[in-house]
């Protein structure tokens, strides 16, 4: 595939987006999460998806997150990204303490902070590529007018590369474009942070790595990437890995292009990323 726009999110322009992307800024971070802890079950019989994390993820950086299956990398983004809720624990995000949002408000704030990509796109089957990009404009911003929502879905589909095939069913594109058709839904409404998880897991080797750079430029134009993968390669080319592991943070090391590498903090209390 080739982008010839670079991508930004279509109000990236409006924002004045100076911050260094690797930049290690523990002191401003996107994501706070102390003892974060998600729990099905009680006693002998519960099950731990995430166990007490403390995580700061700071805004403007590619994370990737790693680790075998049943780490809890998926509960942590759902977490993150606002589908699910801690049993215990504080997640700040943005700047706002999402941990005790009941359900509507917790939908409400993601539509409007957060875009979601999953491994199997998760679009819907009978809308268009345009359609699918409009509905989610529209949960963000339930006042916007139609023209509007079109013409955003219209720019979104253009930046990944979709313009041509944005009145096509889900059904009559490639996997690798249903993909470009859920992040340009993502992007749409100009998230601060975007949750993938997986999102290459189902595409072949090169259409996976395009689905990657177009996250690249993402975080490149100021939006904070949270990269769920089993991809080794991939995950190094992040500005940070986090390694779970039994649902804790095993460990935060750079990516291996990362500028002013932070080496491994196993030794801090809290991961910083
Ligand atoms: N709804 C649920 N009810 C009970 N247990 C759950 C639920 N969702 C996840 N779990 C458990 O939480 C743990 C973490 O699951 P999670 O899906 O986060 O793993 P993962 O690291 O994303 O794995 P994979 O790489 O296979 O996607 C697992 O033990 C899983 O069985
Ligand atoms: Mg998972």
């Amino acid at each position: 595939m080739t982008t010839t726009t670079p991508l930004r999110s279509p109000d990236a322009a409006r924002r004045s987006v100076t911050r260094s992307a690797t930049t290690i800024s523990a002191a401003r971070p996107l994501v706070a999460a102390r003892d974060l802890t998600r729990r099905w079950g009680r006693g002998s019989t519960a099950t731990l998806g995430v166990d007490a994390v403390d995580l700061d993820i700071a805004a403007g950086s590619l994370v990737a997150i790693v680790g075998p299956s049943g780490s809890g990398k998926s509960t942590l983004g759902a977490l993150v990204g606002g589908i699910d809720r801690p049993t215990s624990g504080s997640l700040v995000v943005g700047g706002e303490r999402i941990d005790g949002l009941k359900n509507d408000a917790l939908a409400r704030w993601r539509a409007e902070h957060v875009g979601i990509v999953f491994q199997d796109f998760h679009l819907l089957p009978t809308l268009t590529a345009a359609e699918n990009v409009e509905l989610a404009i529209r949960f963000a911003d339930r006042r916007g007018h139609r023209s509007s929502r079109r013409s955003i879905a219209a720019e979104a589909l253009g930046v990944v590369g979709l313009g041509d095939h944005r009145r096509r069913l889900p059904s009559q594109l490639s996997g690798g474009e249903q993909q470009r058709v859920a992040i340009a839904r993502a992007i749409a409404t100009d998230p601060t942070l975007i949750v993938a998880d997986e999102p290459t897991g189902s595409l072949d080797q090169a259409t996976g790595h395009e689905v990657f750079e177009l996250l690249v430029d993402l975080r490149t134009a100021g939006t904070t990437v949270l990269f769920i993968t089993h991809d080794p390669h991939l995950a190094e080319r992040c500005d940070h890995v986090v390694e779970m592991l039994d649902g804790r943070v095993g460990g935060v090391r750079s990516g291996a292009e990362a500028p002013g590498a932070v080496g491994t903090r196993h030794d801090l209390a809290t991961a910083v990323v």
